[in-house]
């Protein structure tokens, strides 16, 4: 039934749509919708000049390779993946808005790609005919320290916003993810986390300002879009509501030395209760410290050939070393941190370190877009908002072992995560909760995926008893498609709730409102966006 309505609408807009441009549409070779695309294109641009630099036919030599540097997942890069017919890469905001205008015109889905760091590959996979738009030459990043705010393109990458800010200022950052690729247009309008959460917030928190194209077309700023939408497009994910094109973000203060650590104990070495005692302390200490937990399955090397957990706090610190190591002396003696294990260094080369570079890199590393390269990865996540017992941590290292290689991360929140109310953005999962959990599981061969993810699956399944409950929970930018798939990729309203409320929480209503108004047609939609309401379709 609810299917039903969805597709009524769509046929109907076919018609429509084959009625207004009798020329060339689905169905018919990709060569003509080219041309029609090309066509509309020009005709709506102020720069028709321009369109023919920016439109990729799957014939063009170059379609491949651009197709290809930011896929970020190398699932996605094999040959049985479904392709666009066509790449728009725009220069400027018209051919944005064009793009949009003509690929409703000619009844094709949009896929808008950023960075491309979904971890499902949704900004660049469909299961029917598709246009990339990709927006990585909109990565313009005006810094204005006077004002202490920025504004960043969405096609810019972290690293390449750290690093604008660096240029122009020791004492200023922004709270965002900490691998330098991850583009501006999903991860800001996802939510967006990295190791300033507990004192700043996410991303969401800084924004002020954004500039959007909606689905008619119309190019529109925090004013002109209206408080609704512009509370939906920090956090509700763009893809439901509209093209990003720039947010305006505050920066924020960081000293001018920071410190960063990390230790590593496995089971032999107290493992389990170093882990009691982080539920306790991480979510609860200093918010200028964030203490990241990696538990890995690994070799032990104590007992040659068994298998062991890895526990791996690595922290940031907006402070010298030795503050640090006072407050963990007395809260996480545990952890047995030392001055020596600290590194003091500017926030930039904190960034660095983070970021996987060895400390003699340069902050310039941060502009390597590092393209066309990519792990076979899957990634869920969860929250728990209890702690997990001893004997809660000792069964779950069991399963892990068992399973061999899927690996946790627990991320602390607390401080700013708990004072911003649960509705401010659409992000909900803020007070009462005290860490967010990652499966993370990383292979190289193809042939392994079916192996990975379904031990990844069986490691989430097992943790059910330990983390939230009606919804359970999960972080909109470790996109998950197991938590709700639709196989028609047009998301009936009974599907998109499943997956709605786990991202969202009691927000989830709310952004269904504003869809409903905003893009009532769902033209704007992918396996996993926002419904409209039944009926409104
Ligand atoms: C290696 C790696 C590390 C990561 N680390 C972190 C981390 O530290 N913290 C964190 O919070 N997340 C992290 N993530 C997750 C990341 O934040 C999300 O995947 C994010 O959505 C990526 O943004 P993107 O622009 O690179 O991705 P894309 O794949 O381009 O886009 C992701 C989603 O947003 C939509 N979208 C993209 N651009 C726009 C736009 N301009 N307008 C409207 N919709 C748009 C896409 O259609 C898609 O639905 C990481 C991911 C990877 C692969
Ligand atoms: C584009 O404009 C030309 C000239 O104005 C017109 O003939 C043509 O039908 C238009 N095509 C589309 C697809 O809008
Ligand atoms: C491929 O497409 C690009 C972008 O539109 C264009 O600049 C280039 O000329 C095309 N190449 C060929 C061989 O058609
Ligand atoms: C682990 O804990 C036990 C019991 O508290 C203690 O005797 C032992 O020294 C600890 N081992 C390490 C490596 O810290
Ligand atoms: C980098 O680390 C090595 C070893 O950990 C150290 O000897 C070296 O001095 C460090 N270099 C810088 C620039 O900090
Ligand atoms: C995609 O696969 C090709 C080989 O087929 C490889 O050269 C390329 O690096 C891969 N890119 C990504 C992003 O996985
Ligand atoms: C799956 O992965 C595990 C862990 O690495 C490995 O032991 C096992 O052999 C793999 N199985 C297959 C069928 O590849």
């Amino acid at each position: 039934m609810e299917k039903s309505i969805p597709l009524f609408s769509f046929y109907l807009s076919l018609l429509l749509i084959l009625f207004l441009y009798p020329s060339p549409s689905l169905g018919e070779d990709d060569n003509s919708v080219y041309v029609s695309f090309l066509q509309c294109v020009t005709n709506h641009t102020n720069s028709p000049d321009q369109v023919s630099n920016i439109v990729f036919a799957q014939s063009n030599v170059s379609f491949s390779s651009v197709l290809r540097n930011y896929i970020r997942n190398a699932r996605f890069n094999i040959s049985s993946t479904p392709k666009p017919l066509i790449i728009v890469t725009p220069l400027q905001e018209s051919h944005v808005q064009a793009t949009v205008i003509c690929a409703k015109a000619i009844g094709v889905q949009l896929k808008i790609r950023s960075g491309g760091h979904d971890y499902e590959g949704i900004s660049y996979v469909f299961d029917e005919p598709f246009i990339i738009l990709d927006m990585f030459n909109l990565r313009k990043i005006i810094v204005d320290i006077e004002n202490e705010v920025a504004v960043v393109q969405v096609g810019a990458t972290l690293g390449e916003v750290y690093y604008s800010i660096w240029e122009k200022s020791k004492v200023h950052g922004f709270p965002a993810g900490v691998c330098p690729t991850v583009g501006v247009g999903g991860h800001l309008s996802g939510g967006g986390y990295g190791n300033m959460l507990r004192k700043y917030g996410l991303s969401v928190d800084q924004i002020i300002d954004a500039e959007i194209v909606d689905v008619n077309g119309k190019l529109l700023n925090k004013e002109s879009m209206g408080e609704d939408l512009f509370w939906a497009i920090r956090g509700g994910g763009g893809a439901s509501f509209a093209v990003i094109i720039s947010y305006t973000v505050k920066l924020v203060p960081v000293p001018e030395i920071v410190t960063y650590f990390r230790v590593e104990k496995t089971l032999e070495e107290n493992a389990t209760d170093l882990v009691v005692q982080w539920q306790q302390v991480a979510p609860n200490t200093d918010d200028r410290l964030f203490m990241r937990l990696l538990l890995q399955p690994v070799t032990s090397k104590v007992k040659k050939g068994e298998a062991t957990i890895r526990a791996s706090v690595v922290a940031l610190f907006l402070g010298r070393a030795d503050e640090v190591v006072s407050i963990l002396e007395k809260d996480f003696p545990l952890l047995g941190l030392k001055k020596e294990t600290c590194v003091e260094s500017s926030w930039i080369d904190s960034v660095l370190w983070w970021g996987n570079f060895d400390n003699e890199t340069k902050p310039e590393a941060l502009l390597d877009r590092d393209l066309d390269s990519a792990n076979f990865l899957k990634r869920k996540s969860d929250y728990a908002q209890n702690p997990i017992s001893k004997d809660g941590l000792e069964w779950i290292w069991k399963k892990m072992i068992e399973l061999g290689k899927t690996g946790l991360v627990f991320n602390p929140y607390g401080g700013k995560m708990w004072e911003i109310p649960a509705d401010a953005t659409p992000f909900p999962h803020r007070a009462g909760n005290l860490f967010k959990i990652q499966y993370s599981v990383n292979w190289k061969d193809p042939e392994e995926t079916k192996n990975f993810t379904t031990q990844a699956r069986r490691l989430y399944s097992y943790m059910t008893p330990f983390v939230s409950k009606n919804p359970r929970s999960a972080f909109l930018n470790y996109r998950d498609l197991d938590i709700g798939v639709n196989e028609f990729g047009e998301n009936s309203f009974d599907e998109g709730k499943v997956y709605g409320e786990k991202y969202f929480n009691g927000n989830f209503q709310r952004l269904v409102k504003i869809k409903s108004a905003v893009d009532p047609e769902n033209f704007f939609r992918n396996e996993q966006s926002i419904p409209v309401y039944p009926g409104k379709n």
